[in-house]
């Protein structure tokens, strides 16, 4: 062995000592990046469990529509408010504003003789939107309806 080939072969060695002294091997990079990768998951799954324990749904803007005279509706009729996705229904005690939105998961209730049934899951409800069979666990949502100075009907969606 030259002095040129022994110098080269302890270069060789030294910068090898130093890489596996200070630099990272594969066996820490990856230690390095799998406790990164939990400590990054725990940071975001604590995010979320702290989003859901102060979850504020923020102001919800209330949209009113006038729905005109409320003598165009006499007790004993039935009026769909397509716009409102609800359906108003006047009797001799005022008028009902129902949502026709099904209270389970959101699908729009059709008005059926005995009352409303949700095509979606089956739930029904009475002519007065009580629940009559779920899986809704709710009786349909009354909206706010009003009559407003000029004798109009204000309808209320929140
Ligand atoms: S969405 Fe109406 S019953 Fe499920």
């Amino acid at each position: 062995m030259s002095a040129t080939q022994s110098r080269d072969s302890s270069e060789k060695q030294a910068s090898i000592q130093v890489a596996r002294g200070q630099g990272t091997t594969r066996r820490g990079f990856l230690s390095l990046m799998t406790k990164g990768m939990v400590y990054l998951s725990g940071l975001l799954g604590l995010r979320g469990l702290i989003s859901f324990l102060v979850y504020d749904s923020g102001p919800t803007t209330q949209t009113r529509i006038n729905l005109g005279a409320s003598s165009n509706y006499p007790p004993g009729t039935r009026t769909l408010v397509a716009e409102a996705n609800a359906i108003l229904i006047s009797q001799e005690g005022g008028v009902l504003a129902l949502s026709l939105i099904c209270p389970h998961l959101g699908c729009l209730v059709g008005e059926t003789p005995d009352g409303f049934t949700c095509p979606c899951h089956g739930s029904r409800f009475d002519r007065s939107g009580g629940l009559i069979r779920g899986p809704a666990r709710q009786s349909m949502v009354r909206l706010e309806i009003e009559v407003d100075r000029d004798g109009n009907l204000i309808l209320s969606m929140a």
